[in-house]
C-alpha cells in the first residue's frame, strides 16, 4: 500500500508546494499523529466512512479510505469507529435532513470517547447555509471540507491535530485535478474511474453545478494510466464516472470526444467490461452510438435520464431536448444496439407540472419500456432557478402521481426483465449473496443481477449462467460448466 516512501518525504523540512508530494508529506505526518494517539489509547484507532448519494461520492470515499488506511486507521462499523466520516449528498433536501439526524446521534458518543473524531465532506458542505448551521449548532464536528479538496484529507487531519478547533476548508470552485494519490477500492475486480468533474448544464432543479463546480475533464493519458494500473491489480470492469460523460473532453487543451476516449480504453488488454454514467441525452452523439455498437467491451446498458416526458416541462427544466427527440434517440440506439438495456431517472412534481404533463411522462415510460427507473419527488433546492418558479405542485398531487408512476415503471420492468429467461449469459460474480450464504450474486452485461449456487472463491470470475427463473428484478440461475 505505502509505496510513497519513493518520494523521500522528510518531515523536518517544510511541506512541499507541489500538490501530490505535499499530500504524501501530510500522510507521513498524520501517520505519526495517529500512531502517538493510538499508543496513548493502547489500541489501534478505527474509522468508518459512510457514503450518501451517487457513484461519484462512492469513488471519493475510496480515496478518503485510502488515506485513512495509509495513516494507520483500521476499519470498523460506524457504531464502533473512533473516526466517523459522512460523505454527504445534497441533491434532495431529505439527504440533508438525514445527515443532521445522524450527527445528533454521534454527539453523546463523542462525549464518552476522547479519541472520537467526526468528519463531514461532500456536496452538502458546499452550501454556505450548511456551514453556518454546523458552526452554530454542531460545533463538536472536527473536520469539514467540500467536493473540491478531498485530496487534502491528510493535511486537514494534521491541522485538526495541531489546532484542536473545528477545521473548515471549503472551496467555491477549482480547476485543479490532483493525480496519483492513494485509494482503497471496495471491490478487487471492478472500479469507478473519474473521467470528469463538475457540471455545466444547470438543469433548473439541480444543485450539482453549484456544489460540484464547473466541468473539467481529466487528461486521457491520466485516465488510461489509471485503468492500466487497475487492470494490473486485478480489475476487469470499469465504470467511467462524470455528471455528463457525453461532453467529456470539450475543455481539454487538445479536445477529444467521449467516443474517442472509449475507443482508447477498449484497447487496454485484460480489461473486459466498460460501463459509464451519466449520459445526458442532449450530448449523446451518433459517433458514440456507433462505438457502442461495435465495441466488444462496452456493456449493453445505458443510463439515460429523461427527467420528464413533457416537452414543456423539459424546457422549464433546461434539459435542451424534447419528448420527440428523446424518443428518436432511443430508437436510434435500439436500432444499432438491439439488446441494450435502458434505465432512467424521472422527477415527478416539477413546478407547473399538470396532469397532462405527467401523462406525457407515463407515455414515455410505456414507449421506451425501461429496464428500471429511479423515480424522484421534486425537491426544492434553494439557489436553483426552479426554487423560484410559481405553481409548485401540492404534495398530495405529487404523491399520487409518484405512486402511479412507480406502479407503471415496476410492472414494465418486470416484463422487460423476464425476456432473458431461459438464455445463458456471461456474469461477473461480485459477492456472496446477502440472503443465502450458499449462493453468489453476479452481474450481467446489461446490469441485471443473477443469483446462483457458489462460494466466495468465485468472486471476481466470469462464468456462464443459465437463467432459470426471473424474480422481477433479478434472476435465479445455474452455472453452465
Ligand atoms: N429534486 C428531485 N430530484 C432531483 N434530481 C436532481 N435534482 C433533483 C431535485 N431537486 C434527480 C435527477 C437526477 C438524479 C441524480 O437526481 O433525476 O438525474
Ligand atoms: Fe444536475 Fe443536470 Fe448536471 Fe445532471 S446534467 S448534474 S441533473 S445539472
Amino acid at each position: 500500500m505505502s509505496d510513497h516512501n519513493k518520494y523521500n518525504i522528510d518531515l523536518t523540512m517544510d511541506p512541499p508546494a507541489e500538490d501530490t508530494l505535499r499530500q504524501y508529506y501530510f500522510i507521513e505526518k498524520a501517520k505519526q499523529y495517529v500512531k502517538a494517539e493510538s499508543e496513548e489509547a493502547g489500541r489501534p484507532l478505527t474509522a468508518c466512512i459512510t457514503t450518501f448519494g451517487c457513484q461519484m461520492n462512492a469513488r471519493d470515499s475510496e480515496k478518503l479510505r485510502g488515506i485513512l488506511l495509509d495513516i494507520g486507521y483500521e476499519e470498523a462499523p460506524e457504531e464502533e469507529a473512533d473516526f466517523v466520516i459522512f460523505n454527504t449528498c445534497t441533491v434532495r433536501e431529505n439527504a440533508n435532513t438525514r445527515v443532521y439526524g445522524r450527527l445528533g446521534q454521534l454527539k453523546p458518543r463523542k462525549k464518552k470517547n476522547p479519541h472520537m473524531k467526526i468528519g463531514l465532506c461532500g456536496c452538502m458542505m458546499q452550501e454556505p447555509e450548511v456551514i453556518e448551521k454546523l458552526k452554530k449548532s454542531y460545533s463538536f464536528v472536527d473536520i469539514v471540507f467540500g467536493t473540491h479538496n478531498i485530496y487534502k484529507f491528510a493535511e486537514l487531519i494534521c491541522q485538526r491535530y495541531e489546532s484542536k478547533k473545528m477545521v473548515v476548508d471549503i472551496w467555491k470552485d477549482t480547476d485543479k485535478i490532483v493525480e496519483d494519490l492513494p485509494n482503497e477500492r471496495k471491490y478487487s475486480f471492478k472500479s469507478g474511474i473519474n473521467i470528469m468533474f463538475g457540471c455545466n448544464n444547470f438543469c433548473s432543479y439541480c444543485i450539482v453545478p453549484y456544489v460540484r463546480g464547473r466541468e473539467r475533464s481529466r487528461k486521457p493519458e491520466d485516465i488510461i494510466r489509471e485503468i492500466k494500473r487497475l487492470v494490473a491489480d486485478g480489475v476487469t470492469e470499469v465504470m467511467l464516472l462524470g455528471q455528463n460523460v457525453n461532453s467529456y473532453g470539450k475543455t481539454l487543451d487538445e479536445p477529444m470526444t467521449f467516443a474517442q476516449l472509449l475507443t482508447e480504453i477498449e484497447k487496454i488488454e485484460g480489461l473486459k467490461r466498460i460501463r459509464f454514467m451519466t449520459s445526458h441525452p442532449k450530448d449523446l452523439s451518433d459517433e458514440l452510438i456507433d462505438v457502442m455498437a461495435s465495441s466488444k467491451k462496452i456493456c449493453k446498458h445505458l443510463h439515460l435520464p429523461v427527467q420528464s416526458g413533457s416537452t414543456q416541462i423539459l424546457e422549464k427544466m433546461n434539459r435542451r431536448y424534447t419528448k420527440e427527440s428523446y424518443l428518436h434517440l432511443v430508437e436510434k440506439l435500439r436500432a444499432k444496439v438491439p439488446d441494450i438495456s435502458l434505465t432512467t431517472d424521472i422527477i415527478v412534481g416539477f413546478p407547473g407540472e399538470t396532469e397532462e404533463d405527467f401523462e406525457e411522462t407515463l407515455d414515455v415510460v410505456r414507449k421506451v419500456r425501461y429496464d428500471s427507473a429511479f423515480t424522484f419527488i421534486y425537491s426544492k433546492r434553494t439557489g436553483t432557478p426552479a426554487a423560484k418558479m410559481e405553481n409548485q405542485v401540492p404534495a398530495d398531487v405529487v404523491k399520487d402521481r409518484f405512486d402511479r408512476l412507480l406502479a407503471e415503471v415496476q410492472s414494465i420492468a418486470a416484463e422487460v426483465c423476464a425476456v432473458h429467461e431461459g438464455t445463458t449469459q456471461e456474469v461477473l460474480i461480485e459477492s456472496v449473496s446477502d440472503h443465502d450464504p450458499s449462493m453468489v450474486t453476479g452481474r450481467m452485461s446489461n446490469n441485471l443481477l443473477v443469483h446462483l449456487k457458489g462460494d466466495a472463491s468465485m468472486i471476481g470470475s466470469y462464468v456462464n449462467a443459465h437463467l432459470t427463473e426471473c424474480k422481477g428484478f433479478y434472476y435465479l440461475g445455474e452455472l453452465v460448466e
